[in-house]
């Protein structure tokens, strides 16, 4: 590789994500699962319909931002709630966005085990279609072994699951620009005369990202992705992330890699109120679902460290899949959507307890200060 700068070069004028005059790009994450963000059951106007997710997605493309990103879910972690227990399936929802808005990147989060390369680049190229362009696509491993284990076959051991996942997005980056059919022979793949046209309109392709933080995830990002998503536990441990994934992507593959984060915002007129509505948010904890999902996340995802480091996190997982909450009034979102950008992360997935009330708000009192802070134009 190492052709990545002139790629990116052309990219910046044609792709939202990528748009240099946005210095802290914005996306919206998660709301194409029951409970959001939040494995909460305090009041909400948050609902998994069509309509809704029309709505929150065509509010976040009027509001400039760049970004709707799925989570990748296949079973709730139970609890009474069953938090994330219903889903829209990704691409389809991808799809069904792509028409339903003009501006913003729509993405599919893939668990690589669950599709073929082929049907992943043809659905991947058709999305770029609809979209004119607009895709992207967020590959997962798969941590959340009983989700796995629905499709059959054994949870393979972590770093086992990055090489998998290697072969797969090296046919599916072939099958984007390779002009002549071509074979593979990989150790889980073995192709002959694979194809895909017509090829997506974004060029060189649908822009890749990986979420993964462990050294097995900062390589895969580092080595074939355009982006990485970066797990922010606490602002040292974001620096310390898209620092490691930067320099392995340049030292190791002469590349340049762009990094984004999630964090989930309860921001109210005054410190105050967004305090109580935190208080009242993480009072109705479900936590026999958080407890299900950090039992396993600490044993199957590196990203936040070992099981002790996950089970320390345990209000921010079910506040947010273990990112940060920033609490407070516009001023204060600002400060730490500030710190986000001055610890050399390009972009940020918001979540909110109620996306269409909250992200109106949003629009009115946190945008056009964020403009004056220079994050935005
Ligand atoms: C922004 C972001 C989004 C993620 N989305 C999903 C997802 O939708 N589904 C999923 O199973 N895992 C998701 N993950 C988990 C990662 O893919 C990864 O498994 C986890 O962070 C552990 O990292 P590791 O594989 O490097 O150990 C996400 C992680 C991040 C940071």
């Amino acid at each position: 590789m190492g052709d990545n700068d002139d790629e990116l070069a052309a990219r910046r004028s044609t792709v939202p994500l990528f748009d240099p005059r946005q210095k802290l790009k914005l996306g919206l994450f998660s709301f194409n699962v029951s409970g959001g963000m939040m494995a909460t059951s305090v009041p909400t106007s948050y609902e998994l319909s069509w309509q809704h997710t029309r709505q929150i997605a065509r509010q976040a493309d009027a509001m400039g931002f760049e970004a709707l990103v799925p989570v990748g879910r296949w079973r709730g972690f139970g609890g009474r709630t069953n938090f994330a227990g219903e889903s829209f399936e990704t691409y389809t929802w991808a799809a069904g966005l792509a028409e339903a808005t003009s501006r913003i990147m729509v993405f599919a989060t893939s668990h690589v085990p669950t599709v073929h390369p082929i049907l992943a680049a043809k659905q991947a190229a058709t999305i770029d279609h609809i979209s004119g362009g607009r895709f992207g696509l967020n590959l997962v491993m798969g941590w959340f072994t009983a989700e796995m284990e629905m499709f059959g076959g054994r949870q393979k051991e972590h770093d086992d699951r990055y090489r998998f996942g290697t072969e797969w997005v090296d046919i599916v980056r072939r099958l984007w620009t390779d002009q002549e059919p071509f074979d593979f022979d990989g150790r889980h793949f073995q192709l002959k005369g694979a194809q895909a046209y017509p090829k997506p309109l974004q060029k060189p392709h649908p822009v890749l990202v990986n979420a993964g933080s462990s050294a097995a995830g900062i390589d895969f990002s580092a080595r074939a992705c355009d982006v990485n998503f970066v797990g922010m536990g606490s602002f040292e441990m974001g620096k310390a992330s898209a620092a490691a994934v930067r320099q392995r992507a340049r030292r190791e593959y002469r590349r340049d890699i762009a990094t984004m984060t999630y964090a989930t915002v309860v921001c109210r007129d005054t410190e105050r109120e967004a305090r109580r509505d935190y208080q009242a948010m993480v009072d109705a904890i479900d936590w026999e679902a958080i407890d299900n999902l950090t039992r396993v996340f600490g044993l199957e995802g590196q990203s936040y460290g070992d099981a002790e480091s996950v089970r320390k996190l345990r209000t921010q997982f079910a506040m947010g899949w273990g990112g940060m909450t920033f609490v407070g009034s516009p001023e204060q979102i600002v400060d730490q959507l500030l710190k986000t950008s001055a610890i050399g992360i390009d972009g940020i997935m918001l979540g909110f307890n109620d996306y269409v009330v909250e992200l109106e708000h949003f629009d009115r009192r946190v945008m056009p200060l964020l403009k004056q802070a220079g994050l935005r134009t």
